[in-house]
């Protein structure tokens, strides 16, 4: 054995090489706890494409981008997850076209000087030994909205009188986009109801975004279609009241969603998430006693992801809620789970993701176990805890590797 640190082979800096990576299992040989894996710490592999384990880091806005570009504050936030473990990494919502933003901070990839920021995190994280992925999007009606707390100002409680981003704070109100021209809320944006060349320019916009992740390096993609976001949207009765062939019937409100994932499919040769909202939590049924699909729900949901698996995309990552500005969620651990278990019931062989209050390794585990998905994103946990994939590993019994830098932080028992 020569005693030498040895380098990540291929890097551009000098890293100490992991072996095995962080978060992976130890060597059975030597700790021999290891001889049985919680599903957790076992590996997927999607499209070709090993996770080393089931952890993935939920896509969380930070709102700190530089028009556009990522800074060095996501290359310290997103690395703090590639060097504590995580399976899979997904990158915030990224906007394909700059009036798909959020906010004016927002994550973008509708320009070529936004690759090398990007390019420089996704090394990073390869060099720790962790797949990374990113989550494109349009924000559509919800678009020129505030940062979290410039809306609301947590050390005066000043909270701003809209929610908009007006023209002089770097917003574009006038030029927000939709299925129809219904504003989320009264504080929000009315959005244009988009004609079919703003369809096709989004389309196009997507197709651009997924040829840059091509040459940044990314593992995976995962396209925004949850939380009241414009795919979400025009799934949605409740802001698609179109009258052509994209709105109506179940059918049609698919028709666009469906043929924009068939495009980003033919350019993306590697693994592809959908992130679906499975419930618009809007009171009353799904279905209406005359037949009508009356909100967005978990039926509907079922047939979209149906849909979905024919077109080959590789993992619905099932989430819920924010496009009616009156929902009622009972948040509970694990709140949408339940909806991960009907997709994966009744697609077995269509991987699934879980998320939403998922805190406790035996629980998440459990979800794992019982079938209810096959893989566990987590958003706020890791934020408070970075390091929840090695604690899960202990809470588990599990002995997995630590970043070296970081060994004598973690003893596992061995031989
Ligand atoms: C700060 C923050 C930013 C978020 N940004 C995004 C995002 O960019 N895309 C997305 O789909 N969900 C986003 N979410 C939702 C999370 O990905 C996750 O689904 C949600 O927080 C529930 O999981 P948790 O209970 O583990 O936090 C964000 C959540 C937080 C707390």
């Amino acid at each position: 054995m020569s005693h030498i640190n040895k380098p990540v082979p291929g890097a551009d800096q000098f890293y100490p090489l992991n072996d095995p990576p962080i978060g992976a299992p130890l060597p059975q040989k030597t700790y021999p706890q290891n001889a049985e894996l919680p599903i957790l710490f076992q590996p997927l592999t999607i499209r070709g494409t090993t996770f080393k384990n089931r952890i993935f880091v939920s896509p969380m806005c930070q709102y700190s981008s530089d028009n556009g570009h990522a800074t060095d504050w996501h290359l310290v936030h997103i690395g703090g997850f590639a060097t504590r473990g995580a399976g899979a990494i997904c990158i915030e919502a990224t906007a394909v076209v700059p009036e798909g933003r959020i906010s004016p901070e927002d994550a973008g990839l509708w320009t070529d000087s936004q690759i090398a920021p990007l390019q420089r995190i996704v090394k990073f994280a390869h060099a720790q030994g962790t797949k990374i992925g990113i989550q494109l999007a349009h924000a559509g009606r919800k678009s020129s909205t505030l940062a979290p707390w410039v809306h609301y100002h947590r050390p005066t409680l000043h909270k701003a009188p809209t929610s908009v981003a007006q023209k002089d704070e770097g917003g574009w109100p006038d030029e927000v986009y939709g299925p129809s021209d219904i504003p989320f809320a009264d504080d929000y944006p009315v959005p244009k109801a988009m004609t079919e060349s703003d369809m096709l320019h989004v389309e196009d916009a997507f197709i651009k975004a997924i040829e840059r992740c091509e040459k940044i390096g990314f593992d995976f993609i995962e396209i925004h279609a949850a939380h009241g976001y414009l795919l979400h949207e025009f799934v949605s009765p409740l802001s698609n009241v179109r009258t052509d062939a994209y709105g109506g019937s179940l059918e049609n409100r698919l028709r666009w969603p469906l043929r924009l994932f068939s495009r980003c499919r033919a350019a993306w040769s590697k693994p592809f998430f959908v992130r679906i909202s499975a419930t618009d939590w809007a009171e009353g049924p799904e279905k209406g006693a005359d037949g009508e699909w009356k909100q967005w729900g978990i039926e509907q949901s079922k047939v979209y992801a149906g849909e979905m698996q024919k077109i080959g995309i590789d993992l619905i990552d099932c989430s819920s809620g924010g496009n009616w500005v009156k929902q009622q969620i009972a948040l509970v651990p694990g709140y949408q789970v339940p909806f991960a278990e009907a997709l994966k019931k009744t697609y077995p062989n269509l991987p699934i993701g879980a998320v939403g209050l998922i805190t406790d390794p035996v629980v998440a585990e459990s979800y794992l176990h019982d079938g209810k998905a096959d893989a566990i994103f987590l958003a706020r946990e890791l934020m408070r805890t970075p390091h929840w994939p090695l604690f899960a590993a202990q809470a588990l019994g599990v002995a997995v590797k630590s970043a070296n830098q970081y060994e004598r932080a973690f003893e596992f028992k061995h031989a």
